[in-house]
């Protein structure tokens, strides 16, 4: 059994039910398209790209296929994080700032910045879970997402309450966006920067201190200006919480409804965790779709693209279009982390990612064998998550 639960005679595919308590008419029009082809034009919405290997095209082609200028998705993050946050930019200066910003997160990095920041409440979940505690990893996530967030941005005090508020914080911005918002109303920018400006405060105070075992100060030390260190933190605020907080209890809830939790590679410490990682990122996209707005006449898939076009990329289709949950199946090259996209755009905060949602689940898994008490689909949200997820050891 792959990817679903059985209880009594029925079989619960929790990935679906999550996407369409997300989205409940977007999501079947979504999936609909995928059975229409490669690339279908959808009047009112685009472009859309069903398949890995042409979504890969569009991705590595910056110059047909652009982020930034009128009516490309550049214009909704613009007006609440400034013109130069990586993922509003194109061409030469892009590929600047993310030449600085690559030694940001190296992996090494990345792991010791969570091992640091996460150790004592690793220990505190841990210990919750070996009392056979019920411990709800939703919320768990959200603290511990809010934790690291707090570390890159500079946030000196970081009790659990202010973790889960900036979580709360990010949250809100990000659910103010639909799967069809192309520009914020002035009320919304309003809101949002109301949020993000304060948070700017705290990073260019750490910027300013030059401090290099912050991210902030390594940002200075990478030669970045105090404009672009606190542009980038608030567009790693909005792009780097939610997705990590949401994936780590979508992976344990996959691997339990596979069987896994219980299985001997768990419980030996044999599982290939890496292995598992990529392949709940597969099923579960927590970016689903990617935008993009064309900027020279082109084919793709044997359909025609126009300059004015909006391309939008269905990574979940894309990626979904190799079945369910397996472990067993690798995966073919053309997917290789697109759920992470590709080329110049690639995700910057991939191995802080990779290295939080390891830290957390080894953690989780440690505990094995577990089972969930509870758990629900959370409503119209952005990114398809569960309300909560509760889980004991057994
Ligand atoms: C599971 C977690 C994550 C997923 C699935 C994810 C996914 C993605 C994807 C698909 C893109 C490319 C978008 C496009 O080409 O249109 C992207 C870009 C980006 N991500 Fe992530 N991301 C995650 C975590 C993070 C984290 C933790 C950070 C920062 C701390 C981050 C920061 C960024 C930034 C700044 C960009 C823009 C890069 C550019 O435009 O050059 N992401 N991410």
């Amino acid at each position: 059994m792959t990817g679903s639960q059985t209880t009594g005679r029925r079989t619960v595919d929790w990935e679906r039910r999550l996407y369409l308590a997300a989205h409940p008419f977007a999501y079947p029009l979504l999936r609909g398209l995928a059975r229409r082809g490669p690339v279908v034009r959808v009047p009112r919405v685009g472009v859309v790209v069903n398949d890995a290997a042409l979504a890969r095209e569009v991705l590595m082609d910056g110059e047909t296929y652009r982020k930034d200028g009128p009516g490309s998705p550049g214009d909704l993050w613009t007006p609440v994080l400034g013109p130069s946050v990586l993922l509003n930019m194109e061409g030469e200066a892009h590929r600047v700032l993310r030449r600085r910003l690559t030694e940001l997160f190296t992996p090494s990095y990345a792991e010791a910045l969570c091992a640091r920041v996460l150790a004592e409440p690793l220990e505190r979940l841990s210990d919750r879970l070996a009392r056979g505690a019920v411990v709800d990893l939703v919320d768990t996530m959200r603290v511990l997402a809010g934790a690291v967030m707090s570390e890159v941005i500079g946030l000196e005090t970081r009790s659990e309450e202010q973790s889960r508020k900036l979580f709360e914080q990010g949250e809100r911005i990000v659910s103010m966006v639909s799967l069809r918002t192309r520009r914020f109303s002035p009320d919304q920018v309003k809101r949002a920067r109301a949020v993000l400006d304060p948070l700017g405060d705290i990073a260019a105070k750490a910027y300013a201190s030059g401090d290099e075992a912050t991210v902030m100060g390594r940002m200075r030390a990478l030669g970045l200006s105090e404009a672009e260190a606190r542009g980038a933190a608030g567009a790693f605020f909005l792009t780097g919480t939610e997705t990590v907080a949401t994936l780590v209890p979508r992976l344990i809830a996959l691997l339990h409804d596979a069987g896994r939790l219980d299985s001997p590679d768990v419980l030996g410490g044999a599982l290939d965790l890496d292995r598992a990682i990529d392949e709940a990122m597969r099923v579960t996209t927590p970016t689903p779709v990617m935008l993009r707005s064309v900027h020279a006449t082109t084919r793709l898939g044997g359909v025609e693209i126009r300059p004015g076009d909006r391309v939008l990329i269905a990574t979940h289709n894309c990626c979904r279009a190799y079945g369910p949950f397996d472990l067993d199946r690798p995966d073919p090259p053309e997917l290789r982390r697109l759920w992470f996209g590709a080329g110049p755009h690639f995700c910057i905060g991939y191995p802080l990612a990779m290295a939080e949602i390891r830290t957390v689940a080894r953690t989780v898994l440690a505990a094995a064998p577990l089972e969930i008490t509870r758990r629900s689909a959370a409503r119209r949200v952005l990114i398809p998550t569960y309300e909560r997820l509760i889980v004991r050891a057994l």
